[in-house]
């Protein structure tokens, strides 16, 4: 089989990729090595930023989000039992983020791929990646039963944290940055109202909590817990016990609780790698960078990435240039250490250290206040939440 880009994975990246250059008239294949419904049920993000919005639109795939999608205007932060409520909308003049789950992302692409009817191969097996220093790249996959060779122009690596292309990069070529934390999120979904309209951070003693939505009925919420905790160590009233706790403020408010019906821990780390393109391979996404979900960032980046190859892709197949192809690793990379740089500034003040003493608890009280109070700080942190737009990296220099 022959194509223009292969791409490996089919998750928000991959998918966006897919959908991006498929209107921009370039052929490519899509292999996935889950099924179809795994994808479509996986629970994960839920916070778009206003440009990661704006691609679903201005790209023909943004409709039901449009319709469905939860637009937010504002954010709590809380800490010392009182919440601090920051017009982000304002703050950020004009840009503000929306809920809407990312699984609900990966729906609307793979419908919209299956209707322009290109290769996606769910359950593809035995992926494997070949000449991408050469001007033939080549994937090999079995799909159906069946040996494919698929010879390309450019492969994009889109296959997460624990994919394959990453690992072709030369050791002698690829640097990693990695920072594991000592505490996990446990994630629930919950049938009933979130008690607030805003999504909620809260700092206390006791270790972080979150409040979010997925609707005007389910709550999505998050409490700080080790990181050696299984789902098992949290029956459902420990957990509502400790939510109220953390998040419970002077005048009274309480979230409502209703039956858990998906429960789930996730680790906590910071990664990079440089380079992000390696001869005709490009990597996109969690594949390359991971951040701490605390500034609901992750996938607002493997967007970001994607416009920024798409670009790139476009330059060469449009025009045989690829400038924009060997400036796509230091043009994300900005924007990537960006992003790690705030998510990673929340994810500290946010959460309980367990080996911090109370000095670091003060600094942490004191750089909450900073946050919530003085107008500078507001804007930065309403700027970078709301997402600052991929063009301004171009030039940051
Ligand atoms: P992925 O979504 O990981 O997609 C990669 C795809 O590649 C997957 O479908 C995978 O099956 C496929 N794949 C893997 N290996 C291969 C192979 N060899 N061949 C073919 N396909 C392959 N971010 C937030 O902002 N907020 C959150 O609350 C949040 N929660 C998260 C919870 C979990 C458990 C995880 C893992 C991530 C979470 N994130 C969160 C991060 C966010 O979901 C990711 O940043 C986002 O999914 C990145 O999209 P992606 O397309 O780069 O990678
Ligand atoms: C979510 O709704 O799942 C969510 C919200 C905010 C975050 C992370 C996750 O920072």
């Amino acid at each position: 089989m022959k194509t223009q880009v292969a791409i490996i994975g089919a998750g928000p990246a991959g998918l966006m990729l897919g959908h991006l250059l498929h209107n921009a008239g370039i052929d490519t294949i899509i292999v996935e090595i889950k099924s179809r419904q795994y994808i479509e049920e996986r629970v994960r993000a839920g916070v778009l930023e206003q440009g990661t919005v704006n691609v679903m639109v201005d790209s023909g795939v943004g409709e039901r989000l449009l319709r469905e999608g939860l637009e937010h205007e504002y954010i709590d932060i809380r800490f010392n039992k009182k919440p601090h409520r920051l017009n982000v909308k304002e703050l950020s003049r004009g840009r503000s983020v929306w809920v809407y789950a990312q699984h609900e992302i990966v729906k609307d692409l793979v419908a919209a791929r299956l209707e322009y009817d290109e290769p996606l191969y769910f359950e593809a097996r035995d992926v494997s990646i070949h000449g991408i220093d050469t001007d033939k790249p080549s994937i090999r996959v079995v799909h159906e039963d069946r040996q494919q060779i698929v010879d390309c122009d450019y492969i994009a690596g889109c296959d997460g944290f624990h994919g394959i292309s990453r690992r072709v990069i030369p050791d002698s070529v690829l640097r990693i940055y990695d920072r594991q934390y000592p505490f996990a999120w446990l994630g629930v979904l919950a049938e009933a109202p979130p008690a607030s309209q805003e999504i909620i951070y809260a700092y206390h003693e006791r270790g972080f909590a979150l409040q979010s939505m997925r609707g005007p009925d389910i709550s999505r919420l998050y409490v700080q817990c080790p990181v050696a905790d299984t789902v098992e160590d949290w029956p459902d009233d420990r957990f509502w016990t400790e939510l109220h706790a953390r998040l419970e403020t002077e005048d009274g408010w309480q979230q409502q609780e209703g039956p858990i019906f998906q429960k789930g821990i996730t680790g906590m780390r910071s990664f990079v790698c440089e380079p992000m393109q390696y001869g005709r391979l490009l990597l996109a996404g969690d594949a390359a960078h991971i951040v701490p979900p605390t500034g609901a960032k992750g996938l607002n980046m493997a967007i970001g990435d994607i416009q920024t190859m798409t670009r790139a892709l476009r330059a060469y197949f449009e025009g045989g240039s690829k400038d924009y192809i060997h400036s796509y690793s230091d043009t994300s990379l900005k924007r990537v250490w960006q992003m790690q740089r705030f998510a990673s500034m929340l994810c500290y003040n946010l959460h309980r250290f367990p080996e911090h003493n109370t000095f670091e608890h003060k600094m942490q009280i004191a750089e909450l206040n900073n946050m919530t109070h003085s107008k500078e700080a507001m804007r930065a942190l309403a700027q970078n939440y709301t997402g600052v737009p991929v063009e301004l990296f171009y030039d940051l220099d």
